[in-house]
């Protein structure tokens, strides 16, 4: 199985992807959260990164799209994939299918978190994450037990530096203008599954596994 997770940036991604897989026993392969590791460990393709990152524009294609495809030829894709942040363009989501293809394999679903846009704000300008497992927490929708502490690893929260208010303005443009084509791309291929992510975590949860179990 190979899942493609659409939503703007705040849709609650992340945050689903951690109960999808767990459920099917799939891998969460997350663009943003690869990126980042490039960056904090400093390397070539970190370096170049960072500087987009930081401004909220996209990665070049080039370099995203290298990054994935070298993630999925590991051996534990096998189990199944949740690809989380990536395609976020059109000629992402068409050297993924072909790469596919060329394996024959394909995108069997592409799940949209639907969520209107003046709350996505709110929702990044709270949030925390788990500086070792990915988790994100929000100060006031999915506060942490312990505050800065993450309930399922223990790892110390962080607030990620491109989520002030300018910076997440400028991703949501971005994601208006080159990521949203992308539902009408599956759309056409008759793949795409939407879910109302405007409501509490664990119901957007449920309506995701429903709608997934439908098509297992
Ligand atoms: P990336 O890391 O992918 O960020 P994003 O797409 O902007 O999405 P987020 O991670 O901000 O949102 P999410 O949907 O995961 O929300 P979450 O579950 O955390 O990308 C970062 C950057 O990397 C990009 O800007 C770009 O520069 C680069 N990049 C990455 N991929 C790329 C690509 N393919 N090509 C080029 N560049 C690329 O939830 C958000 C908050 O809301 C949390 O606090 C959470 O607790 C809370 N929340 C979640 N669900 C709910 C709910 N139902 N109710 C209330 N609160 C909720
Ligand atoms: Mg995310």
């Amino acid at each position: 199985m190979y899942l493609v997770l659409l939503g703007a940036p705040g849709a609650g991604k992340g945050t689903q992807a951690s109960a999808i897989v767990a459920k099917w026993g799939w891998v969460h392969v997350a663009s943003g959260d690869l990126l980042r590791n490039e960056v904090a460990k400093g390397t070539e393709l970190g370096i170049k990164a960072k500087t987009y990152m930081e401004k909220g524009a996209l990665v070049p294609d080039a370099l995203v799209i290298e990054m994935i495809l070298k993630r999925l030829v590991n051996p534990d894709t096998l189990k199944g994939v949740m690809l989380d942040g990536f395609p976020r363009t059109l000629t992402q989501a068409e050297a993924l299918d072909k790469a596919l293809t060329e394996q024959n394999k394909k995108i069997d679903w592409a799940l949209y978190i639907n969520v209107p846009a003046e709350i996505l704000v709110t929702r990044i300008s709270g949030r925390w994450i788990c500086s070792q497992c990915q988790t994100p927490y929000h100060a006031v929708s999915a506060p942490p037990k312990t505050a800065g502490i993450c309930d399922k690893c223990g790892g110390k929260l962080y607030q990620r530096s491109d989520d002030t208010e300018a910076t997440v303005r400028e991703r949501l443009k971005v994601y208006f203008a080159q990521t949203s084509p992308l539902l009408d791309y599956y759309r056409k291929k008759r793949n795409l599954i939407e879910v109302n992510g405007d409501q509490d975590i664990g119901k957007v949860t449920e309506d995701v596994i429903e709608e997934l179990g439908k098509v297992q």
